[in-house]
């Protein structure tokens, strides 16, 4: 097959055949609508090194065969993330959501990242907590948790090294302070210091949770965007019994709490952080 033929192959996949796929994982059209051109092409290519014939082989197969349903899966998962993703969020979490649990004089902060890719959100949240130490001469102990249902991604957060699309929103100045720059400023490695103390499991939040009494938990763009309604209501459900009552559920600038959820009280300039009564 020349180039230009596996290239028609690759772009076959027709909506009504990527919906089937969808349906089969429980996974929503809504949350995959706009990013599905990629996903897609990832798909096409799987079924070509697979050599399927067509769609319903590689149906047939991702029924009969749980290494080819895995690796589905992991071409269907979207990993985009970057540091400081929503910079609101971060400024609140700095100027009032921390400080307002440092206030409550706790000995530990719990804090969890569930599904946290290649940990860009674990890392922002242990560079926010560094500058903390600035204004305050006692702070809890730090335990910070970040999850994911690869290992590829969890062995990448653990190595921690990022091109620059990565910290298109981080200043030059922190950039300096929490990074080792290499290879003319095009790639980033996070510093021994941030990197420190952080637990990594690879974890799915339907088969295991990484405990429980979790201050902050950060359950953003997985969940609550690609999963359908019965999965979303269940795996909320799952991820809120590991908050501790008060503790703070984040979800990401675009998503929406299922109809169900209850007891949270949304944040007064960050709707999309929310306070659990318990
Ligand atoms: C788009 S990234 C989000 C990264 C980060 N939370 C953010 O908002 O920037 C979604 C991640 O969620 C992970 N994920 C999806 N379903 C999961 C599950 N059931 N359990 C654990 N991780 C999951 C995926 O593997 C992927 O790395």
């Amino acid at each position: 097959m020349n180039k230009r033929q596996s290239h028609l192959k690759f772009s076959a996949m027709h909506d009504n055949q990527f919906q089937k796929l969808l349906d089969g994982f429980n996974l929503a059209w809504s949350g995959y609508r706009k990013v599905r051109k990629g996903v897609k092409k990832h798909l096409s290519r799987h079924m070509q090194e697979l050599n399927c014939p067509g769609f319903q082989a590689y149906l047939d197969l991702i029924t009969q065969n749980d290494a080819v349903r895995q690796e589905c899966m992991l071409r269907m998962t979207v990993s985009i993330s970057r540091f400081f993703r929503d910079r609101k969020l971060w400024v609140g979490l700095e100027q009032d959501i921390l400080p307002g649990l440092i206030k409550t004089q706790l000995r530990r902060l719990r804090i969890w990242s569930v599904g946290c890719a290649r940990g860009e959100e674990v890392y922002s949240l242990k560079i926010i907590w560094d500058r903390l130490r600035q204004t305050y001469t006692h702070l809890p102990v730090l335990e910070i948790t970040g999850t994911d249902k690869h290992s590829g991604y969890i062995d990448k957060a653990r190595a921690g090294v990022y091109a620059t699309s990565s910290l298109k929103e981080v200043p030059p100045e922190m950039r300096e302070h929490y990074f080792d720059i290499r290879r003319n400023g095009h790639r980033f490695d996070v510093k021994a210091f941030v990197k420190a103390d952080i637990d990594w499991k690879v974890q799915d939040i339907f088969a295991e949770l990484p405990g429980s009494g979790f201050n902050i938990i950060f359950l953003r763009n997985n969940l609550l965007t690609y999963y359908n309604e019965s999965l979303k209501e269940e795996g909320l459900s799952r991820v809120v019994k590991a908050l501790t009552p008060n503790g703070w559920l984040i979800v990401g600038s675009r998503e929406k709490m299922p109809a169900t959820a209850s007891n949270f009280q949304r944040h007064h300039s960050i709707p999309w952080a929310y306070r659990w009564e318990g």
